[in-house]
């Protein structure tokens, strides 16, 4: 199964949104991948992983040997290994690439969380798209908002991740009516996750309480799917 994560304007907590539900789904024993493709997981998670990665998969061509998939994995935590990124991007790299590649990961046992950070090079957008789902991680901000409507993934985005920041003016039901999709989660902005987050501890030191909203965020992302294939 793959999981599609990125969001339409930078900043706004995808890695972090990935890194904590990937510790979430593997704190209760699911067995769990983070794939890379933005950079900063190895950092969240505490790990050096500088080797290659699914970016130079993805430049390789749809062709690419789908066990080399296993052989980059880096361990980070019982039932959790990071796919990292190689190269920083995937410019140039065929959209055949990225669809060939979220075939493969659909296709596996493994869950498969993928921060596509901004998901603007061709081959992410193929990826996402070819995903089991997708979900954008939003700031309750106008700028979050207007990014979003305007980005490539849009219309096939299956639930929304709002990052709350206090006494904004914008929330659920401005994302809700504008895009017509869910808010399946709305988190506050806590200095303990960032600090975590900063530390690299996110895996190990990470308690229950601040996994529990994530927990069955993943079987709310496809009840929303199955809703917008019926509708
Ligand atoms: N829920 C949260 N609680 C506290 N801090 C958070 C939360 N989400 C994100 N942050 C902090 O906000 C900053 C940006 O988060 P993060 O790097 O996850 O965003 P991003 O969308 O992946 O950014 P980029 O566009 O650079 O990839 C980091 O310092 C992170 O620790
Ligand atoms: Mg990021």
């Amino acid at each position: 199964m793959l999981i599609a994560c990125w969001s339409p304007k930078g900043g706004t907590g995808t890695s972090t949104a990935v890194a904590v539900l990937a510790t979430a789904l593997a704190r209760e024993h699911r067995v769990t991948r983070v794939a890379d493709f933005a950079g900063d997981q190895p950092a969240l998670f505490g790990v050096v992983a500088d080797g290659p990665g699914v970016n130079d998969w993805l430049a390789a061509g749809p062709d690419a040997p789908p066990n080399a998939i296993e052989r980059i994995a880096v361990e980070v935590a019982p039932s959790l290994s990071l796919l990292p990124c190689g190269a920083l991007d995937a410019r140039g790299a065929d959209p055949s690439a990225g669809d060939a590649l979220g075939a493969l990961l659909n296709d596996d046992a493994v869950i498969t969380i993928a921060d596509l950070g901004g998901a603007r090079d061709d081959a992410h957008v193929a990826l996402a798209r070819r995903a089991d789902a997708s979900l954008a991680v939003v700031r309750s901000c106008y700028l979050s908002l207007r990014h979003l409507v305007h980005h490539p993934l849009v219309d096939s985005v299956d639930g929304l991740v709002l990052v709350g920041d206090k006494g904004r003016a914008l929330g659920r039901r401005d994302f809700e009516a504008t895009t017509g999709r869910r808010v399946l989660l709305e988190v506050a902005v806590r200095p303990v996750l960032g600090r975590l987050a900063d530390t690299g501890l996110l895996p190990s030191a990470c308690s229950d309480d601040l996994l529990v909203p994530w927990r069955d965020l993943v079987s709310r992302l496809q009840r929303s799917r199955r809703e917008r294939y019926a509708a």
